[in-house]
């Protein structure tokens, strides 16, 4: 076989460094300001699904609520640290993380102490950036899911300023489309005054039934109008789902087989394939500048 010249060699270990080192988090923050929408089922059984396929993931409980925390079985008294204490600085997040029943799956548990972080944050002038800072630094994960509050208020801007894109649950109702062109205003606005690059992951549409003519108009509706943001995959409505968060389980460790949790497996597939595309469109556009690059160079 052919001695690799030094170049190769050096080029041959960077590449395999690369190939090692994990790649970053993705950071999706779910949100909606509208009550009761899936946001945070949609939160406990996608990272429970992205962590049955084999990925490293932590959930954010960043709504006073605490329904996440205790939908996978922390009741306030298991939660020594929350992530109150990491957007005011008081902890570290390795600190406050904890891991949950679903291997792989860790999470930063809410506490009520949360409605007061207006007041506590008033005064810091980066009080938008204090979620981001915290995760500044390297994390063992591949997806951070953060599940806001129905608000849009300093939580959930936090979770804006910290994530990469928004996932939107939206409720197969009558006025699932309400409120969503404040949402979408208030992420522009985010992009145009502070320093992120917000995306919309993708709208997810929840509670549908498909016995229902209502629902099936209002999904069609919201294809109509948002196109490919809107995932394939639609969330049925499913008692089974429901039940498991009083059971402190996500619906995938409850009932795994049930329509509900096949349809978060689903999701979670589609996310991740959705991804890759957006990746590989992203490589693609820098091989074509690269080679633009060179073609102006040699001519
Ligand atoms: N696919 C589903 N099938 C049946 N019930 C569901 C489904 N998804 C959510 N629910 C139920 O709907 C209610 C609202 O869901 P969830 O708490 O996830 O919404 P949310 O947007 O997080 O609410 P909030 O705005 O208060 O935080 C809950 O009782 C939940 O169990
Ligand atoms: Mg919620």
């Amino acid at each position: 076989m052919a001695e690799r010249n030094p170049k190769q060699q050096a080029n041959q270990q960077k590449s395999q460094q690369t190939a090692k080192a994990a790649p970053a988090p993705r950071i999706i923050a779910i949100a909606n300001q509208k009550g009761g929408v899936g946001k945070t089922t949609t939160a406990i059984n996608l990272c429970t699904a992205l962590a049955a396929i084999g990925k490293q993931v932590l959930l954010i409980d960043l709504d006073p609520q605490g329904n996440a925390s205790t939908g996978l079985g922390f009741p306030l008294e298991a939660r020594p640290l929350s992530a109150f204490d990491i957007v005011t600085g008081a902890a570290e997040a390795k600190q406050a993380v904890q891991p949950t029943d679903v291997p792989q799956l860790d999470l930063l548990p809410s506490s009520m102490d949360l409605l007061g972080v207006e007041t506590t944050l008033a005064q810091k002038p980066d009080r938008l950036y204090c979620l981001r800072t915290a995760f500044g630094t390297e994390l063992p994960y591949r997806y951070i899911l953060i599940d806001c509050p129905p608000s849009l208020n300093l939580l959930t801007l936090n979770a804006m300023v910290a994530a990469h894109s928004v996932l939107v649950p939206l409720q197969c109702e009558f006025f699932a489309l309400e409120g969503l062109s404040q949402l979408l205003k208030t992420i522009k606005e985010v992009n145009d005054t502070l320093d992120t690059n917000l995306t919309i992951e993708g709208i997810v549409l929840t509670m549908f039934d498909p016995r229902n003519n209502l629902s099936a108009q209002v999904a069609a509706d919201v294809r109509a109008h948002l196109g490919d943001m809107v995932y394939k995959t639609m969330i049925p409505r499913n008692v089974r789902v429901s039940e498991a968060p009083s059971f402190g389980k996500p619906a995938l460790l409850y009932d795994h087989k049930c329509a509900g949790s096949q349809a978060y497996m689903h999701l979670a597939a589609e996310l991740i394939r959705r991804e890759r595309k957006m990746l590989d469109k992203k490589q693609n556009k820098k091989q074509n500048t690269n080679m633009n690059h060179v073609h102006n160079v040699t001519k």
